[in-house]
């Protein structure tokens, strides 16, 4: 049987994990992916220095907080592909740098309520344009970026800061991520969140210990899962423990 070229999309590939996850991705023979940017110029770019690097990959600009660019980038993937096989939900904000955010008391809700509508809102709707394609091929990888920050193991451990508005927005993407598997129960199409780690990118600050690199280890292992592989699970960085291993929820 000849294998299809998967089509994988990362979304807020023009920098950080996002970068790194569609590079890596795209390393690997039989995938094509999708860069995806909320500004074109910047994703445009992304992709000319992916090129450089020897990755060759597709463009299309998306903003997952806008129904309208959502629902056009599922159109030209439906034109273009016709399908889609792999969903990297990388895009987030987190603003636990305001200084409102060492405290629940202080957190500005109106913060609290963007930082869910990205981390969380968004992906439900791109969910929604998405998930309809998968379902007409019975194949799907669907990898959630997360953060052990939101197991709630960690969340009496001092070691994590607070991060009110970050860590409830990270704990509803994994809610989001079982309920999803539950209804997607019984089909190809697997979702799962994982945690990357602390990393070297403009969210993580150059006193993270890893690379981007290193944390888009887990996200393709998740996104190239053979089929009949766990769904609906919480993945720990592999890097740390040598393997995929699940973290509490
Ligand atoms: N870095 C860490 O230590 C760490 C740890 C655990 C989890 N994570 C998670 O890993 C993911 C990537 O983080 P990162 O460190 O690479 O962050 P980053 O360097 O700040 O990059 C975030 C990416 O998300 C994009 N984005 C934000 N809002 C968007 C929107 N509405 N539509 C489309 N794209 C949007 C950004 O686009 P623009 O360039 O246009 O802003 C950028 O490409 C996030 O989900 C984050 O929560 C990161």
């Amino acid at each position: 049987m000849i294998e299809q070229t998967k089509i994988a999309v990362v979304t807020g590939s023009n920098r950080g994990l996002g970068y790194a996850i569609a590079k890596k991705l795209g390393q690997i023979q039989g995938i094509q992916v999708v860069l995806t940017s909320r500004n074109e110029a910047e994703g445009r770019m992304a992709q000319e220095k992916l090129a450089h690097e020897g990755v060759n990959t597709n463009y299309h600009s998306l903003d997952i907080n806008s129904d309208q660019s959502v629902q056009a980038f599922a159109e030209w993937l439906k034109q273009t592909y016709c399908k889609i096989d792999i969903l990297v939900n990388n895009a987030g904000i987190n603003p636990t740098a305001q200084i409102e955010e060492s405290s629940l008391l202080t957190v500005q809700l109106e913060t609290m309520l963007s930082t869910f509508t990205t981390n969380v809102l968004a992906v439900a709707r791109i969910s929604q344009a998405l998930i309809p394609l998968m379902k007409a091929q019975n194949y799907g990888r669907i990898v959630n970026v997360s953060t052990e920050m939101a197991s709630f193991s960690t969340l009496s451990d001092d070691d994590y800061p607070l991060a009110p508005s970050y860590r409830l927005s990270k704990i509803g993407l994994n809610g989001l991520t079982a309920i999803l598997a539950k209804e997607l129960q019984g089909s190809n199409i697997l979702v799962n969140t994982y945690s990357p780690g602390w990393l070297q990118t403009d969210m993580g600050g150059v006193n993270a210990p890893f690379t981007a690199e290193e944390g888009a280890e887990t996200a393709v292992y998740l996104a190239t899962l053979p089929d009949g592989s766990v769904q609906g699970q919480f993945f720990a960085e592999m890097r740390k423990f040598g393997g995929a291993i699940q973290l509490n929820w």
